[in-house]
Formats: structure tokens, sequence, C-alpha cells
């Protein structure tokens, strides 16, 4: 975790471990230091360091370029300094970014920052993470966000694009839910962001709302349907699974790796465990996705016997040949929503690639996937992936060699 200065707890159980704030905090008068921890608190919710701190830089001081469906992005210094960040900006500023995409000198914002969510905040959470960020180092770093290229470097253009896909406004709780549902929802679908990565985009980027949490590809990984949907999401997950897994990136079914295992360091692993059980009552209520299985793909199909070769040659070692993995070390491929995604993108990059598993403080050791993609060829690696996606009963369409070299 990148903490900032001394680190100061708070005995309610509404705001525990992890939260650090600047020793300027503690010499504020005792509301003004709650106002700044519950701030803290909301900037964990939202991940902005996430965006807004390059590896290695000073918390908040501006991002590495963000790869968006129309060119580069680079998350701006958000710390208080006067010349380069937002210390000249007023709490108002402020509210009208995260609500409206509204930043510096009156310009639109495009939403590779997340205010199409961020706008259902309440103006309490927004006003202490105000308070908050006002506590941050300020640190002189200038950005120019925009490295988009002709025509999406003309911002007039986000007026048209706010017009068609951008509502903004508070979250509605649902009085006929429990108050973890509405926390949960409020989470979800607000600070926590989760639809900028899960959810399905339209052709200019903004969520596919009918389609919330349906899954979506990402720089090289598919972020996966996390809907109550039983195969492909995590309907058959208990909630137990759920929080586990949003607190230390791993449970009996899966491990997390790429921007999740990222999420889940800096952001989820950190939240309450009464949010993260919100969460996991919400994402359970949710539908969405094929509401049936389709047929698996024959065993004597004969890319399934090739990768069936392949697999055990290469795969089963580590994964089992029954596919049942090794708890916490190497997860299941057998009933994993992971491996039935409609795209096989996430499936590709860990073959490839390889991955090293996510660290929290609950799930110390890290294992890791070795990259494969220099000893098998483009056939052998989409035969394998056929072979786990319609294997131990997974179903899944097939992958061709094509789809492999593409990626490569
Ligand atoms: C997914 C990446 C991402 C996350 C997460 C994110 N931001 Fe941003 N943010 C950006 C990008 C990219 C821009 C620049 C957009 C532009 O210039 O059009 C930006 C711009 C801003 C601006 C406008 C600054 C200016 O100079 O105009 C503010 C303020 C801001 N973000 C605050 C936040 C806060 C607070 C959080 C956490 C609650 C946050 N951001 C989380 C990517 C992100
Ligand atoms: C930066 C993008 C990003 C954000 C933000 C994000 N996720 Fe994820 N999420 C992913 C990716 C990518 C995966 C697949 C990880 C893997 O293959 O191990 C994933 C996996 C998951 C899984 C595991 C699903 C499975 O079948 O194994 C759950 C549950 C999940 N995310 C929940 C959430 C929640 C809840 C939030 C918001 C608090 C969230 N995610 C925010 C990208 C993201
Ligand atoms: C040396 C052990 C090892 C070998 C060999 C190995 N894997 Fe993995 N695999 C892992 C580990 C560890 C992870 C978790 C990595 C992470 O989360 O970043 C993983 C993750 C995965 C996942 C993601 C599962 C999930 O729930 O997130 C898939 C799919 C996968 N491996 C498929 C394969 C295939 C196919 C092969 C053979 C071509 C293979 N693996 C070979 C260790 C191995």
């Amino acid at each position: 975790m990148k903490t900032l200065g001394l680190s100061l707890t708070l005995a309610a159980g509404a705001l525990s471990a992890g939260l650090a704030v600047a020793p300027s905090a503690l010499a504020q008068a005792p509301d003004q230091a709650d106002r700044i921890i519950r701030g803290r608190y909301q900037a964990i919710l939202g991940d902005c360091e996430a965006c807004h701190t390059a590896p290695g830089a000073k918390p908040l001081s501006g991002g590495l370029p963000l790869e968006t469906p129309f060119g580069q992005l680079i998350p701006p210094n958000i710390t208080p300094d006067k010349a380069s960040g937002i210390g000249s900006w007023t709490e108002a500023d402020f509210r009208n970014a995260l609500k409206n995409g509204i930043g510096h000198d009156g310009k639109r914002l495009y939403p590779a920052m997340p205010y199409p969510a961020y706008t259902r905040m309440s103006d309490e959470d927004i006003s202490n993470l105000w308070a908050y960020l006002r506590t941050v180092d300020p640190v002189f770093n200038p950005v120019e966000a925009n490295q988009l290229p002709f025509p999406f470097n003309i911002r007039m253009s986000m007026l048209g694009w706010n017009m068609l896909n951008f509502t903004p406004g508070e979250f509605r709780p649902d009085p006929s839910k429990s108050e973890a549902w509405n926390r949960g929802a409020y989470i979800v679908q607000g600070p926590g962001h989760c639809g900028t990565c899960h959810s399905p985009k339209t052709s200019l980027g903004a969520d596919e709302t009918s389609q919330a949490l349906e899954g979506a590809s990402l720089q090289g990984w598919f972020a996966p349907n996390i809907t109550g949907n039983p195969y492909i999401g995590i309907g058959s997950w208990s909630e137990e699974e759920i929080v586990q897994y949003l607190k230390t990136g791993a449970n009996a079914r899966t491990i997390a790796s790429g921007p999740m295992a990222e999420a889940i360091e800096a952001s989820t692993s950190q939240m309450t465990d009464e949010d993260v059980k919100a969460i996991a009552t919400y994402l359970k209520s949710t539908t969405g996705g094929p509401a049936e299985k389709p047929k698996p793909i024959p065993a004597d199909d004969r890319r399934m016997q090739m990768g069936a070769a392949i697999y055990h040659d290469t795969c089963s070692a580590c994964h089992g040949a029954d596919g049942k993995g090794a708890r916490q070390l190497f997860p299941a491929l057998a009933g994993s929503a992971i491996v039935q995604q409609p795209s096989s993108e996430t499936l590709m990059r860990l073959v490839l690639q390889g991955s090293q598993a996510v660290h929290t403080d609950g799930a110390r050791t890290t294992p890791a996937m070795p990259s494969l993609g220099w000893k098998l060829s483009d056939q052998q690696v989409a035969d394998v992936l056929t072979y786990i996606r319609n294997s131990w009963g997974n179903a899944a369409p097939s992958v061709g060699p094509s789809d492999i070299g593409a990626h490569r």
C-alpha cells in the first residue's frame, strides 16, 4: 500500500486499519481530523491513486499514460500544488469535476476519469474527500493530460459525448432493499466504479447500462461478468467467497491477476469488512448474461484431443489433471467463471505472458503463472484453451489460432 506519512487508526468500527493521513491532519480540530480520515477512506473506495500516481512518484502527483479507445490520456496532478495541481481550486470546483466531469478552466473531462460513476457519490463523501486531498503533500508536476489524436483531442466534442451518454445525479437508495444492499449498490455504482472495467461499453466508450457488470475488454485483459449469473458470473460463489476474494485476492476458486490484483491491493482489501460484505450482498442480487450454458465441444473433437495432450504436458502439474488446482496456490480451472467468459482475452494473456498473483496482507504467498508463449505455437495455445473451456463440466466457445496471433 502507498501510505502517506503517519498511520492514524480510529477505534470506531466504520473506519479501520490501513488508513494513513498526513501528519498535518493531526494538528487539525477533532471534527476536521475526522473529516480528513473519512475522506482518506473515500480515496481508497475510489482508488484515486491507481490512476493519479505513477510508480515511485509522490501520491496523486500525476499518473502513467492511460490507453483509452480514443488514444492516450495522462491522469493529471491532483495534489494541492497551486501551479500544477488543484491547489487553487475551491471545493465547488472539485465537486464539479467529480459530479459533472468539468476540470480546470471549465474544460470537459474525458470519461477515462470515472466521473460517470463518481457522480453517484453523496455530497458529504465528496466534501470529506476534498478535505483529505487538501492535506496531501503538494507536488510541482505539470501534466498535459490530453495526448489524444485529432478529432478526439477537441474537448468541445465532449459536450456532445456528455449529452448522449452521461446523466449526472446522486445514488438513489431503494427503500425496498436492505441497508447492506443499498450500501453495496452505492459503492459498486459510485465510488468503487466497478463498472468502469466490468461493464461493456458503447461505441462511444460509455457504460452499456442495460448490461451493467456483464464483462468487458480492457487493455489485453477481460474483466469478467460479476453479476449473479450462475456459471459465468459469481452466482455460484458464496458471500464469504466474494468477501475473501475482495479482501485477499484469492479464494478456493480463483486468484486475481492483472488490473483486478491492483484494484484489490490498493482498494478493496483496504475497505472495511462491512463494506466488502455489502458489495457481496449487492453483486449476488444482480442478474445478467446468458441464462443457459452452451453445449460443450465434445471430447473427441480434434482440437480437444490436441488440447488435452498439451494440457497434460504443460499445465496439469500445477492445475491438476482434474482441473481442480490446489487451494490458494493454483487456481481451479474446472467450474471457473474466468475460464468460461465469452472472451478469452485474459486466458491468452495469462498463457502467453504469465502473471504474478496478487499480494495482500491476507494472502502473503504470491504464486506465479509462468509465461508459456515461447514454448507453444498459436495453434497449441488455441487448442489448450479450447480444451480447458470445454472440460470438467466447463462450456464456452472455442479459441482459434488467429485470435492468439492477434494477441501476441
Ligand atoms: C481510471 C483512472 C482514474 C481514476 C480511478 C481516477 N481518475 Fe481522476 N482523472 C483521470 C484522467 C484520465 C483525468 C484527465 C481527464 C481529462 O483531462 O479529460 C482525470 C482528471 C481528474 C481531475 C481533473 C483535474 C484537472 O486538472 O482538471 C480531478 C479533480 C480528478 N481526476 C480527481 C480524481 C479523484 C478524486 C479520484 C478518486 C475518487 C480520481 N480522480 C480517480 C483518471 C482517473
Ligand atoms: C481496473 C479495472 C477493474 C476494476 C476497477 C474492477 N475490476 Fe474486478 N476484475 C478486473 C479484471 C481484469 C478481472 C479478472 C481478473 C483475473 O483474471 O484474475 C476482475 C475480476 C473480478 C472478480 C472475479 C470474478 C471471477 O469470476 O473470478 C470479481 C468478484 C471482481 N472483479 C469484482 C470487482 C468489484 C466488486 C469491483 C469494484 C469494487 C471491481 N471488480 C473493480 C478488472 C477490474
Ligand atoms: C508452474 C505452475 C503453473 C503452470 C505450469 C501453469 N499455471 Fe496457470 N496459473 C498458475 C498460477 C499460480 C496462477 C494464478 C496467477 C495469478 O493469479 O496471477 C495461474 C492462473 C491460471 C489461470 C487463471 C485462473 C483464474 O482463476 O484466475 C488460467 C486460465 C491458467 N492459469 C491456465 C493455465 C494453462 C492453460 C496452463 C498450461 C498451458 C497453465 N495455466 C500452466 C500456475 C501455473
